[in-house]
């Protein structure tokens, strides 16, 4: 089917069903261009539990979705591709972060968004990479915490606010192919250029940044600063709405090789299929949802 074709079949169907679209800024370009709304975690999230569309398509890993399906499980929640997981978040269970607690008993648990349904289930509040700060700074200032499960946006945080933090050894395996050599090399080519990192990095590479932000924290950075040239160090998705939205500027990935192949599984041909199918329906259980329901308006109550 031709691309033209493909996305008026999406935007026929869409009306018929009553739908939004939800991109993450690390998809494939074709998708961003198609959504009716592209963000970072917690822009996301916020659209999910406001947007009256009856169903929402979400073109992201399978955490989004199922905060999506927390925040409104009235809606019918569909992922294109049920198999785009986000591995970080994979790396713990709810099985281990019980046996954390019990070692821990009275710490607090604050999880990062990119956790299952079931982990947030036994998380105290969520936090993502643009409001962490002002999560941690909520907490009581005498409360031990448990982090979960990026090590590195736990470290950042944790320097940033000097609180201490029982840290899990996550982290995600596509920021750590960032590596302080790429942008070293991208600045002896560049020297004007001004570095933006996502807190999912490396502390080698986060030493060498001008500004650590989420990925829609990048974005808004980017068009407000006078900088004429940026070195990105996240996901190189992010680089179709740098570029789209700051035409006069120029943006360098720190290395292309920063890929999140969960995230490039969705695709406009599955799109369509899933509106058509109405499949695959992400739906987190009650008994699930209604624990984890309050860690993440936890968090959006703050923000
Ligand atoms: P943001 O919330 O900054 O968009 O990050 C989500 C993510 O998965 C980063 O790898
Ligand atoms: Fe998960 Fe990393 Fe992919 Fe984000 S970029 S979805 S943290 S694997």
């Amino acid at each position: 089917m031709q691309h033209q074709e493909l996305v008026e079949k999406i935007d026929r169907l869409k009306k018929e069903r009553n739908a939004v679209i939800l991109a993450h800024n690390y998809q494939r370009d074709e998708v961003q261009a198609i959504a009716d709304f592209t963000g970072d975690s917690l822009g996301l999230s916020i659209t999910a539990a406001k947007t009256d569309a009856d169903v929402i398509v979400f073109c992201g890993v399978h955490f989004m979705a199922e905060t999506a399906s927390i925040l409104s499980p009235q809606k019918k929640v569909l992922m294109p591709d049920i198999d785009a997981g986000c591995p970080m978040a994979n790396m713990i269970t709810a099985d281990e972060l019980r046996t954390l607690k019990k070692e821990h008993p009275g710490a607090l648990v604050l999880a990062y968004v990119n956790t299952s349904a079931e982990v947030k289930a036994e998380t105290d509040i969520c936090c993502t990479s643009s409001n962490a700060l002002k999560v941690v700074e909520s907490l009581p200032k005498d409360a031990e915490i448990i982090f979960v499960p990026d090590k590195y946006l736990g470290n950042f945080i944790s320097t940033k606010t000097g609180r201490p933090f029982i840290m899990w050894n996550g982290y995600c395996p596509t920021h750590v192919k960032i590596r302080a050599e790429d942008i070293e090399r991208r600045k002896a080519d560049h020297p004007d250029a001004v570095v933006v990192a996502h807190p999912e990095c490396t502390p080698t590479v986060l030493a060498l940044a001008d500004a650590v932000l989420s990925t829609e924290g990048i974005c808004r950075y980017a068009k407000n600063s006078p900088a004429r040239e940026i070195i990105v160090c996240t996901e190189v998705g992010v680089l179709y709405r740098l570029r789209n939205e700051n035409p006069g500027k120029t943006f360098y990935p720190a290395t292309e090789q920063a890929t999140c192949p969960n995230m490039k599984k969705t695709t406009l041909e599955k799109v369509l299929w899933s509106l058509d199918r109405m499949q695959h329906e992400v739906k987190v259980p009650d008994d699930i949802r209604e624990k984890a329901l309050g860690a993440v308006n936890r968090m959006v109550d703050i923000t």
